[in-house]
């Protein structure tokens, strides 16, 4: 068996799948770690009057509905993902929290968007290019669908710097390994972007790293740990039993106190030359 990345290859899932990552989407849009973290970005998306924006992998939409949501949005906003059922769930979503006239989701592949030309303001990517097939080729891509002087931002986490932590040091790091080998198709992109920015034709504007760190009990990683655990077995990069062990251990550490998770996340805030 090999890892899978279950967001890379979520047409191929089963329902019960789907669902625990659409829940897992929509639960991790209200934790607060990652409200601040698209917070502090949000704000150079929604710049300007009728502001084409366009997010490639929008997933359920949570991240585009809090954009549109937001008092100083006055754009359309369109969503891309592959996932019919997240496209479904995400138009679901959106007609509930009254968007449907500011937001509109579309099915299609991020390596080959089916916009013309220079036909947005605005171009981002919220934790999809750890994920995709041909990190380059859906950057090509975003680069060709924003007009000259648009803004391209992507955020991501560094997923290789993501750890638990565990009494046993040899386990723990064999662990981390394998969760982010088994969750992440990507999960060095984000260290290459400066380097592959100036080739895509992008101008670098801003960018800035944040740790999110959690001591003593978890939330976000939480989460994290429980939708992604199942699929290093799935993968065989760990024994069923080291990893049940594991994670009992994690969940035990974050109800008595002594829990310690950490990654780094990044934000690129680029103009298209
Ligand atoms: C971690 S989710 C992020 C969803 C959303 N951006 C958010 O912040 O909630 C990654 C998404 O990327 C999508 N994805 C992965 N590869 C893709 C591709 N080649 N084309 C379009 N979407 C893709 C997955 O279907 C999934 O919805």
């Amino acid at each position: 068996m090999v890892a899978r990345d279950p967001h890379r290859f979520v047409n191929e899932l089963d329902q019960v799948a789907i669902d625990r990552l659409i829940a897992r989407l929509e639960g991790r849009a209200k934790n607060a770690v990652f409200t601040r973290l698209f917070d502090k970005y949000a704000e150079h998306l929604a710049a300007g009057e009728s502001t084409r924006v366009l997010e490639v992998g929008c997933g359920t939409g949570a991240t585009l509905r809090a954009l549109a949501s937001r008092r100083d949005f006055s754009g359309k906003a369109v969503g891309v993902d592959q996932s019919p059922h997240f496209v479904a769930a995400a138009q679901k979503f959106a007609g509930e929290e009254n968007l449907a006239g500011r937001v509109e989701f579309r099915v299609g592949d991020a390596h080959r968007l089916d916009f013309p030309d220079a036909s947005f303001d605005v171009v981002f990517a919220h934790t999809l290019i750890s994920h995709v097939t041909d990190p380059v080729e859906v950057l090509r891509e975003m680069v060709r669908v924003v007009r000259p002087g648009g803004t391209i931002a992507v955020f991501d986490g560094d997923y290789a710097s993501m750890t638990y932590a565990s009494p046993d040091h040899e386990l723990g790091q064999r662990m981390d390994a394998a969760l982010v080998t088994a969750s992440f198709n990507n999960p060095r992109i984000m260290r290459d972007l400066p380097r592959l920015m100036p080739e895509l034709g992008l101008k670098l504007k801003a960018a800035w790293g944040d740790a999110v760190v959690e001591i003593g009990s978890g939330s976000y990683f939480r989460s994290f740990v429980e939708t992604y655990a199942p699929y290093i077995k799935q993968a065989g990069l760990a024994p069923a039993d080291l990893v049940d062990t594991w994670l009992a251990a994690q969940l035990q550490s974050m109800d008595d106190g002594t829990f310690f998770a950490s990654c780094t996340y990044y934000t690129y805030l680029t103009r298209r030359e």
